[in-house]
């Protein structure tokens, strides 16, 4: 067994450059820097809103292992039949029973057994379960049945909530990196009980805009406050995201590493 397992994880892929991003940064990347398990937050695939079959397949031919969602998972009717059968394919754990697909997941790569937990922010979201006990009682569940390695996607708006929930999960997962805004913090650290911790990953898309879609329109909504339909941006590329080492045997994190590599 390696004495260390690479997982890159890689924040809101939007829309086609999104997926442009990730054909064309991924596989050199995964490469020179040796990664053994990537991840992307996936609930932005499809035009920038939910998932389809072919965007998914296009994801994963970049050579990603498992994609986490939030809040614009279910804006696609294609995303919900997707969700039901590819457990490689997570929506948040704390959406009430009933809600279709699954919130966490255990993936296999060569003999490391790695845990996947999506959860979702409460504040200026859905008003749902408590993310961090639904959180905290599957991390507890898995690493019962001794899963080591465990990622946590927290896909929320605010800055406070994903840092609450770092304090509340570090020791009992080996990654816990926030999604959602589509902006990169630089507080990438490993806590006091080694857990790798990033507020937010950033995204996967195009550089040059407003969070993933066109600048002209977002301003054009923000001056005049109509609403304007969002378009995806073009332009040059780039992929955000958190690296960390993690011992397979332990769960700890050993090292990170904040990932923005641009394409133009
Ligand atoms: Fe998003
Ligand atoms: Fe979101």
């Amino acid at each position: 067994m390696n004495n260390h397992f690479r997982v890159l994880m890689l924040g809101d892929v939007i829309g086609q450059p999104g997926r442009r991003a990730l054909n064309e940064i991924l596989p050199s990347l995964k490469k020179s820097k040796e990664i053994d398990f990537i991840g992307i937050n996936g609930e932005n695939l499809a035009g920038g809103f939910g998932l389809t079959e072919k965007t998914v397949q296009e994801a994963f031919f970049s050579g990603i292992s498992f994609i986490t969602t939030g809040n614009h998972v279910w804006d696609k009717k294609d995303g919900l039949d997707i969700l039901k059968r590819d457990p490689r394919i997570l929506r948040p754990a704390n959406y009430p029973e009933g809600a279709p697909g699954r919130g966490y997941t255990v993936l296999t790569k060569g003999d490391v057994k790695v845990g996947i937990i999506n959860l979702q922010g409460r504040k200026y979201l859905p008003e749902i379960e408590c993310p961090f006990r639904r959180g905290l009682e599957i991390a507890k569940k898995l690493r019962e049945e001794g899963v080591k390695i465990l990622l946590t996607d927290l896909h929320a708006e605010v800055t406070s909530e994903k840092v609450a929930m770092g304090w509340y999960l570090d020791g009992k997962v080996s990654m816990m990196v926030g999604t959602h805004t589509h902006v990169q913090t630089s507080d990438s650290r490993i806590l006091p009980n080694k857990t790798a911790y990033q507020t937010d990953l950033g995204m996967c898309g195009a550089r040059d805009s407003v969070i993933g879609m066109r600048s002209e329109i977002a301003l054009e909504r923000f001056l005049t406050g109509l609403p304007v339909r969002f378009e995806v941006a073009k332009g040059p590329v780039m992929i955000n995201g958190l690296m960390a080492d993690l011992n397979p045997q332990t769960g700890e994190a050993l090292a990170v590493e904040r990932i923005w590599v641009e394409r133009t």
